[in-house]
């Protein structure tokens, strides 16, 4: 089944029940917007799930057309609802386990908590193929969930968010912070770093080399 437990409503609306309830949630997302040109044009989401990142750039960037890819048909179904009436957005059923399918170049791609779900290896491959993928001076902007360095600082993350650890997403592959910064360095992009973190959730940013069109 792609995507394991997001395929299934109960829980991909478990998630939506709780989405707005996490700590500092805003603060990262709005980190993230910082970092994406209000010219950005073709904007692509990784793990769209409802949409809710892609609804939050949209205000601020009237030109934007925006790909918001996710392998949940709950989840899509929820994103086609809250675009139901956007020519901007197209939402693409994909399995991010396999290569991205052709969608042509991006000015800006971003992710939010998507991204942690795919195996350490798929998501080296993916920046690989999300630099391929940007235009020149194009934004990677990745708001996510990343391992804690102890088990207690991972402890203190769940007591952080008001939720028992017994209830960890079993589909989560944390991974640190510093092992994808290093990915990013090796993969050619420039200007990686973290740019916004609290606990376990962090913003992973780099440019693609070049002048932006
Ligand atoms: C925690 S939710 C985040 C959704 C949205 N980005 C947000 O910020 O609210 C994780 C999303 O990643 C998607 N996802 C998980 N594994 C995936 C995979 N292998 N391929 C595509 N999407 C996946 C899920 O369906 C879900 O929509």
């Amino acid at each position: 089944m792609p995507a394991g437990e997001w395929a299934t409503s109960e829980h991909a609306l478990r998630y939506l029940s709780r989405a707005e309830r996490y700590p500092r949630r805003t603060e990262g997302e709005s980190a993230l917007g910082e970092q994406v040109p209000r010219d950005a044009r073709r904007i692509l989401d990784l793990g769209t799930g409802d949409g809710r990142l892609l609804a939050l750039l949209r205000p601020d960037r009237s030109e934007m057309l925006a790909v918001g890819l996710d392998a949940s048909e709950p989840m899509l179904e929820r994103a086609r609802e809250r675009f139901a009436l956007e020519e901007s957005v197209e939402l693409v059923q994909h399995d991010l386990a396999d290569p991205l399918p052709p969608l042509g170049r991006f000015d800006a791609i971003v992710s939010s908590f998507a991204i942690h779900h795919l195996e350490h290896e798929r998501k080296r491959s993916l920046y690989a193929e999300v630099l391929e993928l940007l235009e020149p001076g194009g934004v990677c902007a990745n708001l996510e969930h990343v391992a804690s360095p102890t088990h207690r600082l991972h402890v203190a993350f769940f007591a952080a968010i008001g939720e028992p650890l017994e209830d960890e997403d079993p589909s989560d592959r944390l991974l640190d912070v510093e092992t994808q910064l290093g990915w990013l360095r090796e993969l050619g992009f420039d200007d990686v770093d973290c740019y916004w973190k609290w606990l376990e959730v962090a913003l992973l940013v780099g440019i693609k080399p070049g002048e932006p069109r």
